[in-house]
């Protein structure tokens, strides 16, 4: 079977943890990059990283990469690459891309000479002088960086951070890619119960429960490459065949949320419902403060107000020092809490167990763990 090579953009700080999942999947030839997993496969690895990946933010198939630092070495580059492998006489392959620290950083420019390079491609190979573009949308992408091309096409569509379930945002919601790392950092999708005080609209109580039921996050979402005549439609059914058969449905799992927002609850309540986790996800109006570490065993996942969307920087730090009082050590619970404050560890009054740097879209934070 032919073997392609692709990228999977994430989130800065879960390169190895994406890079893991792909291993995981049968990926080959895995190398983490700087937010980006490179990785090669079959076709069917293509559709199985779209239905079950958690972290990525999109599959694409990587058709080359080379040195350019004319309009020439461009065009060269661009039209010695099998376009037509990928793109039908009758699709549409619109092109979009970026350029840091090198010598070609005109996008306009680029995007047209890209373009322009594809067609001169695709007129030798299909014999035709116009092409329609009616048909399937593959959209390519460059990128170059350090005169370094890259050129891609998105396998993926909408983001796979879109799971489909939060159709209804809370205030400051978190990405569900990067509820889905913290998740796997802090093995919650191990636990018997997780517990999110802050629970908004639920993002972290939901991947967990997907994650502990081994529920593939795009089982029920489209992609654009299922409009591609190359890709047998078969492979998107065996797939999706394939991600319900790993589903535990008997695997007994709380996932129990708070916030002081009344209005967040249904919103929380109505998501878990939209992603098969209603009845593991419960959800209470109920005050950070009044928090108890009840019970055997429990896994406590927080993403407070930062003070910068919802809070004044002050108030976030009343409340990190009240979690400091509430997450009292227990044997078998763990807290995680994830922050862009330094002065986290001093509002909360211990030092971590563990620190991870996450990054919550373009803000670097820390996920603080304590075990004790
Ligand atoms: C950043 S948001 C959480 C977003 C959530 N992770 C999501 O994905 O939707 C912080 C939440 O903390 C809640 N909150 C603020 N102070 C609180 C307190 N004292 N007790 C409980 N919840 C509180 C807010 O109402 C808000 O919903």
């Amino acid at each position: 079977m032919e073997r392609l090579t692709y990228s999977a953009p994430c989130l800065f700080g879960i390169e190895g943890i994406l890079g893991d999942e792909l291993r995981r999947m049968g990926a080959e030839d895995v190398t983490p990059q700087n937010g980006k997993v490179v990785f090669s496969g079959s076709e069917e690895l293509l559709v199985r990283a779209n239905i079950s990946s958690r972290y990525a933010e999109r599959i694409q198939v990587q058709l080359g990469t080379f040195r350019a630092t004319s309009f020439e070495d461009l065009f060269q580059g661009v039209r010695a690459l099998p376009w037509e492998r990928f793109i039908a006489k009758k699709d549409a392959f619109p092109v979009k891309g970026w350029s840091l620290n090198s010598a070609l950083h005109s996008i306009p420019d680029c995007q047209s000479i890209v373009k322009k390079a594809i067609v001169e491609r695709l007129k030798a190979k299909y014999g035709i002088g116009w092409f329609e573009e009616t048909a399937a949308t593959v959209q390519v992408q460059f990128t170059i960086l350090k005169d370094e091309v890259t050129l891609l096409i998105d396998t993926s569509g909408v983001g796979l951070h879109k799971r489909g379930y939060r159709r209804n945002a809370g205030g400051a919601p978190l990405k569900e890619t990067l509820a889905a790392a913290i998740v796997d950092v802090t093995r919650a999708r191990l636990a018997e119960q997780v517990i999110d005080p802050c629970c908004g609209s639920g993002t972290l109580l939901i991947e967990a429960a997907m994650a502990a039921r081994r529920m593939a996050p795009g089982a029920h979402r489209r992609f654009a490459a299922m409009q591609w005549g190359w890709l047998p439609e078969e492979l998107w059914k065996q797939e999706r065949e394939h991600a319900a058969e790993q589903v535990l449905y008997d695997r007994s799992f709380a996932a129990l949320g708070g916030d002081i927002d009344p209005e967040v609850l249904p919103i929380a309540t109505d998501n878990a419902i939209k992603a098969g986790v209603g009845g593991q996800v419960k959800v209470e109006q109920r005050d950070l403060r009044t928090f108890r570490p009840d019970g055997e065993s429990g896994v406590v996942l927080c993403n407070p107000p930062y003070g910068e969307r919802l809070l004044d920087v002050e108030t976030a730090r009343k409340l990190y020092r009240t979690m400091g009082e509430v997450f009292v050590p227990k044997k078998g619970w763990s807290y995680a809490i994830i922050s862009p404050d330094e002065t986290f560890e001093t509002q909360f009054g211990r030092k971590a167990d563990k620190r991870r740097k996450l990054y919550n879209g373009m803000l670097k934070c820390q996920l603080y763990i304590y075990y004790r």
